[in-house]
């Protein structure tokens, strides 16, 4: 820790330790104002991304239902022709989708300051899934942006250019080929497959532009094979409501746009593969804007030969006005429902672009545009809702979901980073969101064979959704859900798997309630609470294993929880953390008092397993921040406020 740091540390202990005995102080920051209460009526005025609201769950439907049986076809063959099986999936199925004003903040300033907890929670996906990460670099900041090929001042990656004092507007952004380089470190160590976002406006229609065939060459000559392709345009549904582009402007437009752009950088003739090209990236399924419009209008067929994939993005609701409370409907996100609702209107296109030879990709997606929702986004229901959409979105034969990465002002962030110079000692905050990813890693394995069905059991009962993996046309693993908040334990589930086996294992999601925000588990492992991670899971794995017996696995699916059954050993074994792997970083064994990390120096094994139970520590030499015990996340929150923080673009 730096003196300075210290000092500021120092200097502030009194002012919480006050707070934290008169809950009702106002600590007056200077720049804003905090308060203590963690309570959902708090007038918590800190950064979103940890704020401590906590929703009350809604009640348990009566009567409860305490068990039943999921007799399970013993070969694909057997399911019958109202349970389709998906395309085969991979464990890295559900990923992340980092805005591009913040990326250096969440990967690392230069190809050689690599963030650590970053590596380490990608790692956590790679290690389940046997396959690299996918991550799209992107986002409404994308539009503004320019390539400074001969890079920018200090050898920076990334400069945001604000330009207004509203902290919701997305900034102008100039870049250097360092945030490729970053990227394609990354991608050294962890294998991470990359989209990257071009810019799209007026400025480049015209065919004059001549910076977006310099991002797109360097993009792929720095990348490489790790570039799954380049974004073309974000979100165009909502430009004419943004102003980015005149009243009336509509999908015929947007697709001779598109060719033009797509034209100009072939054209350029420095593309090593010009069948790179994504989009529309239709959001908000606008009447006459939709997936279907922009395909119908030949958008597919003119550009059949560019494009590397086809994709959509989607919030099932906003925050935007702000007049939407996260109680009145948090319930939304607590049942199957809201899962099958927001895939079923992209089954027609899902089958036509199989047709077509595309792959159909999520590229952005989270609980609630415009930032989110407090106690929400930021919960255990949202986690299991997440799992629940990624899952039926592999059923749907998507290729990938990808989490957005907001930034500090939204409260669905799988992961973050502490805010501006806190970064360099404090630690990590890990949204329920992020643990998602983990379940689904496993769910899917390492074989790339898994195809998943949604096997509507009990009657298609709402909260207890269950799908099924096969591979090879033999059933592996089994999701149990079990969306109800009931700590009587009155809603407790037994889910009897009719099975051969004589015994199965098991690893569950947990929280206490729906609401939960950070005593979260996956297979008995966590991340912990606000400002405490550093990208390592923490505990011991805990995997269950249940005796069948007479043909009958007795599965408990807590009320509320996720269980993820094995059906075999293999299976267990693909979805396992390698024993030889060794690629997750102790913060305290690389960088000097920083996070971060030469690529180089992990590339020839510095790495070590996640130990259990010892606390990691960004500052050399010492053990975890021994005054984080004393502070809640929100006085952790106030503490962020007395740095400068620049405002950064949110979806
Ligand atoms: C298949 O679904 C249809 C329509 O929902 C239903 O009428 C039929 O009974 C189902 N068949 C089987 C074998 O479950
Ligand atoms: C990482 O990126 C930098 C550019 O900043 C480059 O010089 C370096 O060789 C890269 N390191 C590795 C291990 O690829
Ligand atoms: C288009 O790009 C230019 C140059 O980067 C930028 O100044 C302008 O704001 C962009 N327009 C939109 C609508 O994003
Ligand atoms: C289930 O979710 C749907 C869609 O999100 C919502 O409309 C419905 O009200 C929810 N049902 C209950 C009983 O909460
Ligand atoms: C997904 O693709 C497979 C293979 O083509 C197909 O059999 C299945 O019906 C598709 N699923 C859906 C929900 O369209
Ligand atoms: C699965 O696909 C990944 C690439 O996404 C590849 O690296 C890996 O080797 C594949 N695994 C198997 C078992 O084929
Ligand atoms: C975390 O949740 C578990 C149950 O899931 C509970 O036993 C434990 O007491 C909780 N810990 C804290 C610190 O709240």
């Amino acid at each position: 820790m730096s003196t300075f740091l210290s000092l500021l540390y120092l200097a502030l202990l009194p002012t919480i330790i006050v707070t934290t005995a008169n809950p009702d102080v106002t600590v007056y920051t200077g720049q804003a104002t905090a308060t203590t209460s963690a309570a959902a009526d708090s007038t918590y005025t800190g950064l979103p991304a940890y704020d401590p609201t906590v929703l009350t769950p809604p009640p348990a439907p009566q009567p409860p239902i305490n068990s039943y049986t999921l007799a399970l076809p013993a070969s694909a063959a057997d399911l019958g022709s109202n349970y389709s099986l998906s395309i085969p999936q991979k464990g890295n199925f559900l990923g992340f989708s980092i805005e591009l004003s913040v990326a250096n903040t969440v990967l690392g300033e230069k190809g050689n300051e690599l963030k650590v907890p970053f590596l380490n929670y990608m790692a956590n996906i790679r290690d389940r899934a046997g396959a690299g990460p996918i991550i799209r670099v992107g986002g409404n900041s994308q539009e503004g942006s320019t390539i400074f090929a001969d890079g920018l001042e200090d050898g920076e990656s990334l400069d945001k250019i604000k330009v207004s004092d509203d902290v919701t507007a997305t900034p102008i952004i100039n870049y250097s080929p360092e945030l490729l380089y970053t990227m394609a470190n990354i991608s050294t160590l962890l294998d991470v497959e990359w989209f990257f976002g071009l810019a799209f406006n007026e400025t480049s229609v015209d065919g004059n532009d001549v910076n977006i065939p310099v991002a797109a060459e360097w993009a792929q000559k720095i990348l490489g094979s790790n570039l799954r392709g380049l974004a073309v345009g974000n979100e165009p549904d909502l430009y004419v409501d943004h102003s980015a582009r005149p009243a009336g402007w509509g999908v015929s437009d947007y697709v001779n746009e598109y060719k033009t752009v797509v034209d100009t950088i072939v054209n350029a003739n420095v593309l090593s593969n010009s069948q790179t090209f994504i989009g529309p990236s239709v959001c908000c399924q606008r009447e006459g804007f939709e997936l279907d419009d922009v395909i119908a209008a030949s958008w597919l067929s003119d550009n059949q030969d560019r494009l590397a994939a086809v994709t959509v993005q989607h919030y099932p609701t906003n925050n935007c006005d702000g007049t939407t409370q996260a109680q009145d409907i948090f319930a939304d996100f607590l049942n199957h429902t809201s899962a099958e609702s927001l895939t079923s209107s992209y089954l027609s296109n899902s089958a036509e672009l199989q047709a077509a030879g595309k792959e159909l990709i999520m590229l952005e997606m989270n609980t609630a545009s415009c930032g989110g929702f407090p106690g929400l986004s930021d919960s255990f229901g949202a986690a299991m809702w997440m799992t629940d959409w990624a899952l039926q979105l592999a059923w749907a034969n998507f290729s990938a979901a990808l989490m957005h990465v907001g930034g500090q002002n939204v409260y669905y962030n799988p992961f973050l980073p502490p805010p501006s110079s806190m970064a360099k000692v404090y630690q990590w905050t890990t949204g329920s969101v992020y643990y998602s990813a983990l379940v689904i890693a496993e769910v899917f394995g390492s074989s790339n064979k898994s195809q998943v069905v949604d096997l509507q059991v009990d009657d298609a009962n709402i909260y207890h959704p269950a799908y099924a993996i096969y591979e090879d046309g033999q059933p592996t693993r089994v999701v149990l859900f079990n969306y109800i908040n009931d700590p009587t334990g009155a809603s407790e589930l037994t889910v009897n798997i009719a099975s051969s086996a004589s015994s199965v294992s098991v690893r569950y999601l947990s929280a206490p309630t729906v609401s939960e925000q950070y005593n979260i588990t996956w297979a008995g492992q966590t991340l912990g609470v606000s400002f405490s991670s550093d990208g390592r899971l923490y505990g011991t794995e805990q995997t269950s294993v249940v005796q069948c017996t007479e043909g009958n696995c007795p599965i408990e699916v807590s009320a509320p929880s996720i269980a993820v059954v094995y059906l075999t050993d293999q299976a267990l074994a693909d979805s396992s953390v390698p024993q030889d792997a060794t690629s997750t970083y102790a913060t305290t064994v690389v960088g000097h008092g920083s996070a971060t990390v030469e690529a180089g120096a992990l590339s020839t094994g510095n790495g070590q397993n996640a130990p259990s139970g010892v606390s990691g520590s960004t500052s050399e030499g010492s053990t975890s921040g021994s005054l984080r015990q004393y502070c809640t996340p929100s006085l952790w929150a106030a503490l962020g406020l007395v740095i400068w923080l620049f405002p950064v673009a949110v979806r």
